[in-house]
């Protein structure tokens, strides 16, 4: 996808020193766009933890390139395979809920299990976080043609009339490596010639709505409309919303699926207004080991500032400001569980399905 009309992934390693990993560092945009080099496990965990890279599929190659930079490191180590291992669990702990973080770093462990000479595991390191890199694409890729057709559809239902379409914080492509999750199928109706408006949740505390997702959208030329978190509901009752797409950072065997606080405010909407409600959900978010959602997926709780203080430009600098008196204390749930009742189907690399184990099982037989 383009920015400023170069095209660009979020993810690359530097061209002149393949030690250095560059990323965007999301948490300037879209006021300025800067490039932060990763260089060791620590600037990883860092830039997982605070959000300079995030979005589920994003954090899982990073997470990958991580686990390179960390073989690099296990060089100069007196136990490396040890320093493997302990490295790998703390980067392990970064962010909880997206589990693309924990998949990434197995699929990496895994591949470096015979691999013998820390030499040589560097070499394979790369090879297999570049792979899992490409995968990415491709699975976004993949998801995009499969929701295109339910795009199609609504379109051709409608006459081609403008279709309207409602996402919440950033499945787009800064949330992965290019093309998006939930935006996939949105860019190839865009391409494709269907009329389609966005309607962009501002999606609080941090605002990836805001500015990320209307950032892209806007890169892209494609028409779309920022609202305030509480809006969606009435967009619903009045017709104004044809089809939601939301992504997801842990989806679980029986298809309930968490994704950023307010989804499942959403989708309550959505169920009520018979809108119908996807997620785009790559196989690498999907959590085949934890039978429903509700209860047993871990939910980030993060810093309270990022509830009572709001990031914006002013006079050309970026200042945060505090928004409610200095000594209530507010509290930060990053994610919330959208049961799988309310969702009408998972947009997957390999098909459309309905949320549920019967229809999982029929995409991914191999996991069950
Ligand atoms: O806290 P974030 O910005 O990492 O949360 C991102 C989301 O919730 C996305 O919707 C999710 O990761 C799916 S992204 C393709």
């Amino acid at each position: 996808m383009k920015i400023n009309n170069k095209n660009c992934q979020t993810i690359w390693l530097n061209e002149n020193d393949n030690k250095i990993v560059q990323v965007f560092d999301q948490r300037y945009f879209p006021h300025e766009i800067k490039v932060i080099d990763l260089t060791s496990s620590d600037d990883v965990y860092f830039a997982i933890k605070e959000m300079v890279v995030r979005g589920a599929p994003l954090i899982g190659v990073t997470a990958a390139y991580g686990v390179y930079l960390i073989c690099l490191e296990a060089q100069n180590k007196e136990n490396p395979n040890e320093y493997i291992t302990n490295t790998c669990e703390k980067l392990k702990s970064a962010r909880p809920t997206a589990v693309n973080l924990d998949w990434a770093i197995n699929e990496m462990l895994t591949t470096l299990e015979h691999v013998n000479t820390t030499k040589e595991k560097i070499a394979v390191a790369l090879e297999k976080a570049n792979a899992i890199k490409n995968e990415d694409i491709q699975t976004s890729i993949k998801m995009g043609e499969f929701g295109l057709e339910i795009i199609k559809e609504i379109a051709r239902k409608k006459n081609g009339a403008l279709v309207n379409i409602l996402t919440h914080c950033n499945a787009g492509w800064l949330a992965t490596i290019d093309w998006g999750t939930a935006t996939a199928p949105i860019y190839k109706a865009f391409l494709a010639g269907i009329d389609v408006h966005i309607w962009v949740d501002e999606t609080r505390p941090r605002n990836q709505g805001a500015s990320l997702t209307a950032f892209e959208l806007n890169q892209q030329g494609v028409k779309h409309t920022l609202i305030a978190d509480n809006t969606g509901g009435h967009l619903m009752q009045h017709g104004l919303v044809d089809l939601v797409i939301v992504g997801t950072d842990r989806t679980t065997k029986n298809g309930d699926v968490a994704n950023k606080i307010g989804t499942y405010l959403k989708a309550l909407a959505a169920y009520d207004n018979h809108i119908p409600f996807y997620v785009a959900a790559p196989s690498s978010s999907i959590d085949f080991s934890i039978a429903d959602g509700v209860n047993n997926i871990p939910i980030e709780t993060r810093d309270e500032n990022e509830v009572k203080y709001i990031q914006g430009l002013l006079n050309n600098e970026i200042k945060s400001v505090l928004i409610c008196p200095e000594t209530t204390p507010a509290v930060n749930y990053g994610f919330d569980v959208t049961p799988a009742r309310l969702i009408t189907g998972l947009i997957t690399e390999r098909g459309v399905c309905g949320a549920s184990e019967e229809e999982l099982k029929k995409l991914f037989p191999e996991k069950y």
